[in-house]
């Protein structure tokens, strides 16, 4: 083999696993277009750490499911680097199997509305799938309940009653074969008008990632990180959160972005002379998170092996 194509030719899995060994998390990025994927991609090159997008139901309809997968793919062969596509978010079947045919690396299938027997009817049967059409392939199934959207919300949400319980999570995992849990641990998707400001920040139970790492003994993935408490973040990663996903954050930093390079270049049209600033604001958001994940250094027993 080439020895070139060294890094991008190991796994996900293989990644994940080296992750968790060092203890540390790899980061999950949300795009909708080129100019976060490129910010996403610059910022990971430049800390020199893998690195995972994910386009939910929604971003894959508008930038196109094959055309995202292979502007993923061609930078993960062109610059020989470890940077992966996610199908985040996915809530049917058929969604889920158009992504694995497009190449995704993993897919988030989210039944967790669904009662508790229901979702793991469903995300068994969508694993058995997926793994018949892609051997290779991750899938991610979640319980609890953690909201959705993206978005800036008013109010949060009472999800005191949708956390996760350890001995559901074993139960879960087992029943289902998926390859990484999504659990309910005080995160929330999204961030309210009070964390935008800087006022407030989501806080997660420690405890219970813990207790819940060591009953179902998976990777864990952390969705709704955006506006998080650093500290509780390093805590989440040492109790056992493989994945971060942040979406909000990426979201608002393109927003005020784009504001700033209206303003500035008022009379400017040509795009490729605006977005850098764009680019820019992405880069700053993603690198303080990526920087954050990858801080950790407490080894942890790979429990999943
Ligand atoms: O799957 C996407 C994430 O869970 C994003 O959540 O918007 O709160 O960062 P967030
Ligand atoms: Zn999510």
């Amino acid at each position: 083999m080439n020895q070139s194509r060294k890094v991008y030719m190991q796994t996900l899995r293989k990644i994940l696993e080296q992750t968790e060994a060092n203890g540390v998390a790899v980061g999950h990025f949300n795009i909708s277009d080129l100019v976060t994927l490129k910010a996403v991609f610059e910022a990971a090159r430049d800390l020199n750490v893998p690195v995972i997008v994910g386009a939910s139901e929604g971003e894959r309809q508008f930038m196109g499911v094959r055309q995202v997968s292979a502007l993923v793919k061609s930078l993960r062969e062109e610059y020989d680097f470890p940077i992966f596509l996610n199908a985040d978010h996915t809530h049917s079947l058929s969604s889920a199997i158009e992504a694995a045919k497009a190449g995704f690396d993993w897919i988030v299938f989210d039944v967790s509305t669904l009662p508790f027997e229901e979702n793991v009817r469903q995300t068994k049967a969508a694993v058995e799938t997926l793994k018949g059409l892609r051997p290779d392939i991750l899938v991610e199934g979640e319980i609890g309940d953690i909201g959705s959207g993206s978005e800036i919300h008013d109010a949060a949400p009472d999800l005191r009653k949708g956390l996760t319980n350890p001995a559901e999570a074993k139960q879960f995992v087992t029943e289902t074969g998926v390859d990484t849990l999504a659990p309910a641990v005080g995160n929330m998707h999204g961030m309210l008008k009070s964390m935008v400001a800087g006022e407030t920040r989501k806080r997660l139970d420690i405890e219970r990632i813990r207790a819940i790492k060591a009953e179902a003994r998976i990777f864990m993935t952390l969705h709704g990180a955006s506006g998080t408490d650093d500290n509780d973040l390093r805590a989440a990663i040492a109790a056992g959160i493989t994945v971060v996903h942040i979406n909000t954050e990426v979201r608002l930093a393109w927003r005020r972005g784009l504001d700033s390079a209206l303003t500035t270049q008022p009379d400017e049209i040509v795009p490729y002379k605006m977005l850098p600033q764009v680019v820019d604001s992405l880069k700053r958001t993603v690198s303080a998170r990526l920087e954050l994940f990858s801080s950790g250094r407490r080894a942890r027993p790979a429990s999943h092996l």
